[in-house]
């Protein structure tokens, strides 16, 4: 008998506060140096135990709703995990997805670390906190940063983290443009831009918090292809930012305030067809925490 037959979980978006490209490892992999920073901004996961094959069932058509979703992969894991036979079933996850997709606001890593806290609470399964992260390490780089959440930096691929002290509070004004970037493709980029001498992959140390130039090595890459990237970070700091930059590989840019209603103000100067914007605050860790469970 399963110890619950439903659990609600907010899996919260990210933003990365810096990312540097510091190296490409052997497997293609990048070597990355981040910060992230979880916003109020967040998915729905309801999980039900419903006799009947494994169903995901998402309210954004766009959302896939097969394998090639993280939340299934990581349903198989945690099903291999508690050494049952086949393919994992009784389940059925819906979504509510708030979180843009292919923004690089850790939508999908967000909501598969959902998946694995839900999943072993509904299938009763004890997982020690380095197999947990192991687990969600193979389901992608950024899958391990969710289920800790708050502010983290994360080196390596950017699934080996370091807890920090929580970020003071801040309003993010978050702007998505009407198209998405693949993860895969902004690495592409970066590759081919080191490659054709564009930009080389940087080793000089600079400071975390960016004062000048970008925060997130990425930016570059990516406003070279949608010139708009650079237009909307100008357009946030120009509006009072203390600091505005592409978020992860994109498409999404964000924009940090102090004050609620200097973000609330700041919207106006960045709207646009087709364009999705929020205003979210940053969570503090035990927030995150406490509120992805209820
Ligand atoms: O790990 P994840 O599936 O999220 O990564 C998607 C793709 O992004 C990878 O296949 C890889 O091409 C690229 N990536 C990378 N270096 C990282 C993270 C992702 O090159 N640190």
């Amino acid at each position: 008998m399963p110890a619950e037959r439903t659990i609600t979980c907010r899996a919260f978006a990210k933003i990365n506060l810096d990312l540097r490209v510091t190296g490409v490892r052997p497997d293609g992999y990048h070597e990355l140096r981040t910060t992230f920073q979880s916003i109020a901004l967040e998915d729905t996961l309801v999980f039900a135990h419903i006799p009947g094959p494994f169903r995901i069932d998402c309210d954004d058509p766009a959302c896939p709703a097969d394998r090639s979703n993280l939340v299934w992969r990581a349903a198989e894991q945690l099903w291999r995990a508690a050494r049952r036979r086949g393919a994992p079933r009784d389940v059925t996850v819906r979504i509510v997805k708030k979180i843009p997709m292919q923004a690089g606001l850790g939508g999908g890593s967000s909501d598969a670390a959902a998946a694995i806290r839900a999943l072993a609470a509904l299938w009763g399964i004890k997982l020690t906190p380095e197999r947990r992260l192991r687990l969600a390490a193979g389901l992608g780089a950024d899958v391990p940063y969710f289920l800790a959440g708050g502010t983290v930096l994360g080196t390596d691929r950017g699934d080996r983290l370091s807890l920090l002290p929580d970020l003071p509070r801040a309003w993010a004004v978050v702007v998505v443009p009407g198209f998405g970037v693949s993860t895969k493709d902004a690495f592409g980029w970066w590759d081919r831009d080191a490659r054709d001498g564009q930009d080389g992959p940087r080793r000089r140390r600079r400071p975390r918090f960016a004062v000048r130039g970008e925060a997130n090595d990425l930016q570059k890459v990516v406003a070279r292809r949608h010139p708009i990237v650079a237009t909307l970070v100008a357009a946030l700091k120009r509006e009072g930012a203390y600091q505005a930059s592409l978020s992860g590989s994109g498409s999404a840019v964000f924009g940090l305030f102090r004050r609620k209603r200097d973000a609330d103000r700041a919207v106006a100067a960045v709207t646009g067809r087709r364009r999705k914007i929020f205003v979210a605050r940053t969570l503090r860790r035990r927030e995150c925490r406490r509120l992805a469970a209820n």
